[in-house]
């Protein structure tokens, strides 16, 4: 997506070989009109596709989510928590991420309420790496009975494992910029076509 890449190349930062800053549209101040054509893209992608629910996992995914539900009939959106520890009363569904930032893992949860059976399901995130925060909602989804119809990502890096690890697993991921490489002495940074 040009605008999406365009807005990376001037507002982008690389921080370390594998950490780009992008605070100023995506990860702190939200630009809602970018927001909404992500969301009109990955419609366009999904067009044909039954989806009846949008499952994103806090806190950056929700809000590019909720712009995205809104080219897809207003579906729900459903956020993920990061919890601080695992109840075990029954009412939820939970799994572990491992966090390759923070270097721990954490629970993961979702109201058994709020992700049902036979729902089919988009996946949204705002950055897609290792992919274990994604893998985290597949075995959300696994655990409801939920059928996965796609992954929408906004940037992915597509010199971490995460997106090609997807792929091969036969899911439709839309990435709308992917990230080939970037270089934190020159600030360059290259996408993938
Ligand atoms: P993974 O899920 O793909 O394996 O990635 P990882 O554990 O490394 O990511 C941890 C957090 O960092 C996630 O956000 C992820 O979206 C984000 N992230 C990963 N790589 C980058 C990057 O290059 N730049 C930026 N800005 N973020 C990146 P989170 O901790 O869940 O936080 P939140 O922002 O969603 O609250
Ligand atoms: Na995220
Ligand atoms: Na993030």
């Amino acid at each position: 997506m040009q605008l999406l890449e365009d807005r990376i190349q001037r507002e982008g930062t690389v921080k370390t070989a594998d950490v780009l800053k992008v605070d100023a549209f995506l990860n702190h101040q939200c630009d809602v009109a970018l927001f909404d054509a992500m969301g009109e893209a990955w419609a366009e992608h999904f067009a044909g596709k039954r989806i009846d629910k949008i499952l994103t996992i806090e806190a950056s995914g929700i809000g590019i989510a909720c712009c995205a539900a809104r080219h897809f009939g207003n579906v729900p959106v459903v956020f993920a928590k990061k919890a601080q520890s695992i109840n075990l009363d029954g009412d939820q569904y939970s799994t572990t991420v491992y966090s390759f930032t923070k270097q721990r893992e954490f629970p993961v949860i979702v109201s058994k309420k709020y992700l049902n059976a036979g729902e089919h399901v988009l996946l949204i995130d705002d950055f897609l790496a290792n992919g274990k925060a994604l893998h985290g909602l597949i075995d959300l989804c696994e655990a409801a009975g939920a059928v996965i119809e796609g992954i929408g990502i906004a940037v992915e890096k597509g010199f971490q494992k995460g997106g090609d690890e997807l792929r091969a697993e036969g899911y439709d991921v839309d990435s709308l910029a992917i990230v080939e490489s970037m270089d934190p002495q020159t600030g360059r940074i290259e996408f993938r076509h």
